[in-house]
């Protein structure tokens, strides 16, 4: 597998055909991924939400009004859509299910070395609680690591996706009840295969140059 060369393949696709479906199986390989991407101290601050019918993406869709309604094909033509959802807060109810997980999938020789662990976790949340101030932001990133990883596993195995933070937040967390299940939506992921009119598919992949963004020491 040729990972750069997938990379310069891949591209937002900007027009779905909506005849095209992913497989189930297909669907769960990605969704893996996204159970499986790292996050600073096994944090995990996420939740996906998963539309794949019809009326899943169209309560979706709602949140791609107004200003944002250039997404809305992009949402109701792909075949699924994934909210990246992050939390509001980092509870002890959250940092004690992480503890109880890692415990049950054979992480820890004895009580002190979960305790350990949850020492260590709780210093680096309290540090962007307290010290740094940017719990939220911090936690957001995590997420955005999960975004990467499903763009880009999406893209080696030949399938079309769009991330796209131009939503109505507000308005798609009322719609999902995401405030009281302690989430907030921050990103979204189309998923499927680009039709004719995917313009994007056309154009040529365009990035700063290796002399730009690169310093070798
Ligand atoms: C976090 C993020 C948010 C984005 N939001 C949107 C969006 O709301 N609508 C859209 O059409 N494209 C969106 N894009 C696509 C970017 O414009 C695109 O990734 C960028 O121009 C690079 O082009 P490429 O992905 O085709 O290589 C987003 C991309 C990222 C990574």
């Amino acid at each position: 597998m040729n990972l750069p060369a997938i990379a310069l393949r891949r591209h937002a696709v900007k027009a779905y055909d909506a005849s095209k479906t992913l497989e189930a199986e297909r669907v769960e390989e990605l969704l893996a991924l996204l159970r499986l991407s790292p996050s600073s101290v096994n944090s995990q601050p996420w939740h996906f939400v998963v539309a794949g019918s019809a009326e899943g993406k169209a309560r979706v869709a709602k949140a791609a009004q107004g200003p944002y309604a250039y997404n809305l094909p992009k949402i109701a033509n792909a075949s699924h859509v994934i909210v990246l959802c992050v939390r509001t807060a980092m509870p002890d109810e959250h940092l004690q299910a992480l503890l109880d997980r890692e415990q049950h999938d054979g992480r820890f020789k004895d009580a002190e070395a979960r305790a350990g662990q949850h020492k260590t976790r709780l210093s680096y949340v309290d540090l962007h609680r307290q010290q740094l101030d940017d719990l939220r932001p911090w936690m957001e990133k995590q997420v955005y690591l999960a975004l990467g990883t499903l763009l880009l596993g999406a893209a080696a195995a030949g399938i079309d996706a769009t991330p796209m933070e131009g939503f109505d937040i507000v308005a798609l967390d009322a719609e999902l009840g995401l405030a009281e299940q302690g989430y907030s939506s921050l990103v979204l992921v189309s998923l499927g295969y680009r039709s004719e009119q995917d313009f994007n598919a056309r154009l040529p992949k365009s990035r700063l140059s290796a002399e730009q963004v690169f310093t070798r020491l």
